[in-house]
């Protein structure tokens, strides 16, 4: 039983809106890049597998996320044959490959809530790192200014879905300064039968220094601290904090 399990990601009449959030997606080219000539990739939390199959064009990628509706979206995209798609859950998951690099992006890492949880995954990165091997990872940065709380009216926007035309979505977030998580609900309503698909998730927002604790406590060593996915250094207000750095090497 996956504790994390959110019906956003679970719910195959929410998840195949995933795709389609509107938001740009930098971590793509920046992790294509990056990615240069590793022959063997880790993809942590995969979803529907956008970036796992586009590292697949040029090596051996294993994408691994604990949402089977996600992961069904990921099989049929293009090159979606080309990756090894797992039904597991990053805290635990341990497989028998060692990887040139492993990554969590879109904010995978904020769905862990808890520092038990934070630490498990950052284990898991360790653990199938081979010696020197690279990872990369994104969270929001707590201290970037303005609101973290939305509402429906300053989130509403459309797009065209492939199989159900046109779509209404918003999102509605709480967020809890105790516990530094955001409560969110999304929504899509398809307009020519007035359907809606909703579902609630929580993701936490952890500051730097204390990502940076847990890296040290893995072993993890990071090399360079980015702001956003464009590689501007991080600096204390910072959209994310995207550590990038090397495993052990041994
Ligand atoms: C915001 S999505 C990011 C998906 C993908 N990495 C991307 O960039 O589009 C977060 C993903 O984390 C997954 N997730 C939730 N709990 C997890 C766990 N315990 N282990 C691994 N992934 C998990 C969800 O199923 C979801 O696909």
């Amino acid at each position: 039983m996956n504790d994390l399990a959110e019906a956003l990601y679970t719910d195959p009449a929410v998840a195949q809106f995933y795709d389609f959030r509107g938001a740009a997606r930098p971590d793509l080219a920046f992790c294509r890049k990056l990615a240069g000539d590793c022959r063997s990739v880790l993809d942590l939390g995969c979803g529907t597998g956008e970036l796992a199959a586009l590292l697949a064009e040029n090596r051996r990628v294993v994408g691994v996320d604990p949402a089977a509706a996600m992961l069904d979206i990921a099989r049929t995209r293009p090159n979606g044959g080309m990756v090894d798609w797992i039904e597991g859950d990053a805290r635990t998951i341990r497989l028998d490959n060692r990887f040139d690099m492993v990554l969590l992006t879109g904010h995978t890492f904020q769905v862990f809530l808890t520092e038990v949880d934070q630490r498990a995954v950052i284990e898991t990165v360790a653990a199938h790192l081979k010696p020197g091997g690279r990872f990369v990872f994104d969270s929001r940065n707590p201290d970037f200014p303005g609101r973290k709380t939305r509402t429906k009216d300053e989130t509403r926007r459309r797009f065209t879905h492939p199989r159900h035309g046109e779509i209404e979505a918003w999102n509605e977030s709480v967020f809890d300064d105790a516990t530094q998580t955001l409560s969110y609900r999304n929504s899509y309503c398809i307009r020519k039968s007035s359907e809606v698909h909703t579902a609630t998730a929580r993701i936490r927002y952890t500051p730097k220094n204390v990502i940076a604790a847990l890296l040290h406590d893995s072993g993890l060593k990071v090399e360079r601290w980015f702001g956003d996915w464009s590689g501007v250094p991080f600096d204390t207000t910072s959209k994310e904090i995207i550590p990038l750095g090397r495993g052990l090497s041994l």
